[in-house]
């Protein structure tokens, strides 16, 4: 088995070229909506979801070409929830994965097409290929990237996000904040590249369910710590920007110190709910770690 550096970097660079293969040419009309697309989702960001999806179907036995799909749909829907994140009339934000934000490189406008068209291009993608030779299965597939980014998952974490601007909420509300606008697209990448194979039990699927809950909240409580505690050059995005917003956090509700320490209860919840499924589920346990240790 490859290090787990080797087998990231190899994932991310080959992945790269799948999206770019994805998404529309600049040089088709309309070139400018295009170009905004594409310079919203390539050249940038961990793929962190994209690599759940690839090690979830590592352990499930997938063919990785149809986990391309699948991680491919997650992360288009994933980039438009950041265009759209960083839209003035939501976080208000100059800089993404080390650049101008879409609405700064182009307009406001612009970006709301983007994510509008990113989140088309996600479903069209489940759609339109073979994600598994089940059609009942894939239709399953298709609901359920609708659910997690709908109002009951993603959209909806976001609206609650919002509505709490300057409010204190006590632990359980921001759980269901985080779980929801972060939680639920991380869940959904696990689950997707899992269903490109067919190796799998039910039983494996609620453990992998479960592993994908931790590590999706465990992933936004480190991302309230790092707003609060790393640099604008390391995280590529403005640093100290929950602050500035008034916005409720792990570190605003629980301290910084309490906060990591809850990181750090999910990520061991994340491992035990993996333990039954012995060495295959290296990867998985290895992008937990990356998760809940990463410092951007
Ligand atoms: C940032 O997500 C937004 C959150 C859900 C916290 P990532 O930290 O995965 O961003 P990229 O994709 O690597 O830029
Ligand atoms: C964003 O949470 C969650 C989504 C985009 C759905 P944040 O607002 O904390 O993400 P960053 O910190 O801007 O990346
Ligand atoms: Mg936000
Ligand atoms: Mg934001
Ligand atoms: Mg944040």
């Amino acid at each position: 088995m490859p290090d787990f550096q080797v087998w990231i970097s190899a994932h991310q660079l080959r992945f790269e070229d799948v999206l770019r293969k994805l998404l529309p040419a600049a040089d088709i009309a309309p070139q400018r909506l295009h170009a905004a697309m594409r310079y919203s989702v390539l050249d940038g960001g961990k793929r962190v979801r994209p690599l759940l999806a690839f090690a979830a179907g590592e352990l499930a036995g997938a063919d990785i070409t149809r986990v391309n799909y699948a991680a491919a749909a997650v992360e288009l829907i994933h980039a438009y929830s950041l265009v759209h994140d960083d839209m003035p009339c939501m976080d208000d934000d100059v800089l993404r994965r080390g650049k101008p934000t879409c609405h700064v490189e182009y307009d406001e406008a612009t970006a709301l097409l983007v994510g509008d068209a990113l989140q088309s291009l996600a479903f069209q993608m489940l759609s339109d290929t073979t994600l598994t030779a089940d059609p009942a299965r894939q239709l399953k597939m298709v609901k359920l990237l609708a659910v997690a980014s709908g109002s009951r998952g993603m959209a909806g974490g976001q609206a609650f996000d919002l509505a709490s601007v300057g409010k204190q909420l006590d632990v359980s509300e921001l759980e269901f904040m985080h779980i929801h606008k972060t939680g639920a697209l991380i869940r959904a990448a696990i689950l997707l590249g899992a269903y490109c194979g067919d190796t799998l039990s039910d039983a494996h699927f609620d453990k992998l369910d479960h592993y994908g809950k931790c590590v999706g909240l465990a992933f936004q409580v480190v991302d309230d710590v790092l707003d609060a505690e790393a640099d604008t050059a390391t995280l590529g995005k403005t640093a100290g920007k929950d602050a500035d917003n008034d916005k409720p956090t792990y570190v605003t509700l629980l301290g910084a110190v309490d906060a990591k320490k809850m990181a750090a209860e999910l990520h061991q919840e994340a491992l035990q709910s993996l333990s039954e499924f012995g060495d295959k589920a290296q990867r998985l346990r290895e992008l937990a770690d990356f998760i809940v240790m990463r410092k951007y």
